[in-house]
């Protein structure tokens, strides 16, 4: 059986992983499965129109590496703050920067250089003068206190071997009243070991999916109320086999069997899940 992970493995493979992905998305290197091509319908499979996709920055809808669509049932406001967590390259933080107007603020968060270089780029090819990416990990969030509307994720927090943390995180810097608001996987079967433990599968978020149950618990003890799941995709046997494709393999992995792929299919689901601060 393959060694138990620890956090600091994960953290490690996932910044690198995902510094590879955004080379690889863009075909600088070529080679890997997860191509441009993958990508790009990959945020079309995760529910975003051709009219919201349209108004991106040109070539982000095919750098998404999303598993949803956190945006799409936000009432958000002119003036409002957005936080998103794991903003890789910006296509979630572009359309709630849209969303808030010139004096709201859309704030990026990202442990991955690459990535935020990816996402700076957009910045200037977008124009917008509201939009800013941080540096930094969702554990321990370089953001104050109670200083956001909106904290909204896209397949994000199921990478971190420390949720709890990054739930009490959300809570911190949500204003009174502000909402969560994060599309992510979780399990709703049992994940074998063998996947729990497997970097590749860590990265490509699954070997960190919790049962929903728990990832809804955890949001509710770090103190959101409201904790909810308003959508829910099971993955099928097909779907199972897109998504393992479309997550990246290196070379420290040969990607997964058609054997795993079966053990897999019904046992995750794309959630969209929502909480408030009091
Ligand atoms: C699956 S990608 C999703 C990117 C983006 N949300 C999207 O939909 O295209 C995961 C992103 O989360 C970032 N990430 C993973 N763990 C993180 C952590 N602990 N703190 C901050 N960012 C993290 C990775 O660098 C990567 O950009």
């Amino acid at each position: 059986m393959a060694e138990k992970l620890n956090k600091d493995t994960i953290k490690n493979d996932v910044k690198k992983h995902y510094s590879d992905a955004i080379q690889v998305a863009e075909n600088k290197t070529g080679g890997c499965c997860s191509s441009a091509v993958t990508a790009g319908k990959y945020a079309k499979l995760a529910g975003y129109s051709e009219q919201q996709l349209s108004e991106l920055p040109a070539g982000i809808s095919v750098t998404s590496f999303g598993c949803g669509n956190p945006v799409d049932m936000l009432e958000m406001k002119e003036g409002d703050v957005v936080l998103d967590l794991g903003c890789g390259p910006g296509l979630d933080l572009f359309l709630a920067a849209k969303s808030i107007g010139s004096t709201g603020k859309a704030i990026g968060l990202d442990m991955t250089p690459a990535m935020l270089a990816k996402a700076r780029e957009n910045i200037k090819k977008s124009g917008l003068t509201n939009v800013e990416v941080r540096e930094g990990e969702m554990e321990d969030m370089p953001v104050d206190d109670n200083s956001v509307d909106w904290v909204i994720s896209n397949c994000v927090i199921n990478l971190s071997p420390d949720k709890q943390k990054v739930f009490s995180e959300i809570t911190r810097v949500l204003k009174p009243g502000g909402k969560m608001m994060v599309s992510d996987i979780v399990a709703t079967g049992d994940i074998p070991d063998e996947i729990k433990n497997d970097k590749l599968a860590w990265s490509g978020c699954m070997g960190g999916a919790l049962p929903e149950q728990e990832y809804l618990q955890l949001a509710s003890d770090a103190g959101l109320i409201e904790v909810s799941v308003v959508n829910r995709l099971v993955y099928d046997r097909t779907q199972m086999a897109a998504f393992t494709t479309a997550c990246c393999s290196d070379e420290q992995s040969d990607g997964f069997t058609e054997a795993q792929v079966d053990q897999l299919a019904g046992k995750l689901a794309s959630v969209k899940v929502t909480g408030t601060k009091k």
